[in-house]
């Protein structure tokens, strides 16, 4: 990996030190260029045009978001959010009373919300598998839960958005796929910061985000669908005319691929410029991505793990490049305040976000931390200095 290149690439990331990727990363510059190329062609020549003249484009997006996930295009769909993708892939599921959704305490807050209202709405019920006291899921119990259960659906957030943990999303799909059970992966976080590969993890959905680890720009997501969902004829409760064929009047007929999880409209510069996102990570190699992050974070959490009474929130036995932390001499808000005065970009992680998390920690709130690989060790440093106060 060459950092120097890669820093030259990043417009946004030699004014400041700036560590929210976890939130929304700096883009590259291919990324730039090709949206701004876009919305430049679309004020000339009008959407439409456009998005006829940059076809081949549009369908990289599927190549690239294949072979970033270890799949085939057909099972990739374009969407405009995480949230999105993971709407659509819970609708698809025809959950009746009775039925058991299994997660985590450590999912995602907006999948807990939509549990909680499939829970109003059909009276399913939710099962959170326990935590070992390390913070990593308890796989036995979880096994057993599955096995006694036999749940609708197991979801699992692969990184959750307030801590580092990364849940074991590879082993709980193998005890998914031993007992037949649909399986929904949320790696709003993981993707474009680990290698993800569908295959291993066994999952039958993924959904991601395009603003966050892999720095593309906001308004852009993915959906993978196995191809089990697929040949299952598994489809969002509404599609539309990109999801479907309208064959006679009362008549409709499912797209084969994924793209029955899409929508036609969508931003054609988000799209391409997603693409390009996704190209870059492919180039670089998740393998290399991983390993540089993996090395800055070791040595981030060894220098900060020094200073007295900071406290690195993050649990669990394997650990990302989220990083959370609170100190006993400084509120949340004085270190934010710090943070601001020198110029780094962070996030704040509110009990809001973690509300079965943050308790456990005893606390409320923490600064949230996420370098990338556009990120120096030297910057990480500074960053430790700053925060000895
Ligand atoms: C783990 C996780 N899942 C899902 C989301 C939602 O992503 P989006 O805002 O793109 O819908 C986030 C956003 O922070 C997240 O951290």
């Amino acid at each position: 990996m060459d950092i120097n290149t890669i820093r030259k690439e990043t417009r946004g990331c030699t004014d400041k030190i700036f560590l929210n990727s976890a939130g929304s990363s700096l883009v590259p510059d291919t990324v730039f260029n090709q949206m701004m190329n876009i919305l430049t062609e679309e004020a000339q020549i009008g959407g439409y045009a456009v998005a006829g003249l940059n076809q081949q484009g549009i369908d990289e997006f599927y190549i690239e978001a294949a072979k970033l996930l270890n799949c085939a295009p057909e099972n990739m769909s374009f969407q405009t959010s995480a949230t999105d993708a993971y709407a659509k892939a819970i609708s698809s599921i025809e959950f009746k009373a009775g039925d058991i959704i299994l997660t985590t305490d450590d999912d995602y807050v907006s999948n807990q919300l939509s549990f909680l209202a499939l829970k109003k709405r059909f009276g399913i019920r939710i099962i959170r598998a326990a935590n070992l006291p390390d913070g990593d899921l308890d796989l036995v119990a979880f096994e057993e839960l599955v096995r006694v259960h036999q749940p609708k659906l197991v979801a699992l957030t692969h990184i959750p958005t307030s801590s580092g943990l990364i849940q074991a999303a590879d082993e709980v799909g193998a005890i998914c796929r031993k007992y037949n059970v649909w399986y929904l992966v949320d790696a709003c976080q993981s993707v474009g910061q680990l290698v993800v590969d569908v295959q291993k993890m066994g999952c039958d959905f993924l959904t991601a985000t395009g603003r966050k680890f892999l720095r593309g720009p906001r308004g852009t997501g993915f959906l993978y669908v196995s191809d089990r969902a697929l040949e299952a004829g598994l489809a969002p409760l509404i599609f539309d005319m990109v999801g479907a064929e309208w064959t006679s009047v009362d008549v409709y007929t499912l797209v084969p691929t994924a793209k029955r999880f899409e929508f036609w409209e969508s931003s054609i510069a988000g799209r391409l410029a997603f693409k390009e996102a996704l190209k870059y990570a492919n180039h670089i190699g998740m393998a290399n991505i991983e390993k540089y992050n993996a090395d800055l974070m070791a040595q981030f959490r060894n220098q900060l793990g020094q200073i007295k009474g900071l406290h690195l929130q993050d649990r669990g036995t394997h650990i990302s490049s989220i990083l959370t932390l609170t100190m006993d001499h400084h509120t949340t808000e004085e270190i934010a305040a710090r943070l601001r005065e020198h110029n780094v970009y962070f996030s704040l992680s509110t009990i809001g976000s973690a509300m079965i998390n943050f308790p456990k920690k005893k606390i409320k709130n923490a600064v949230r931390l996420s370098p990338h690989y556009f990120n120096t060790p030297e910057e990480l440093e500074k960053v430790v200095a700053i925060l000895d106060f």
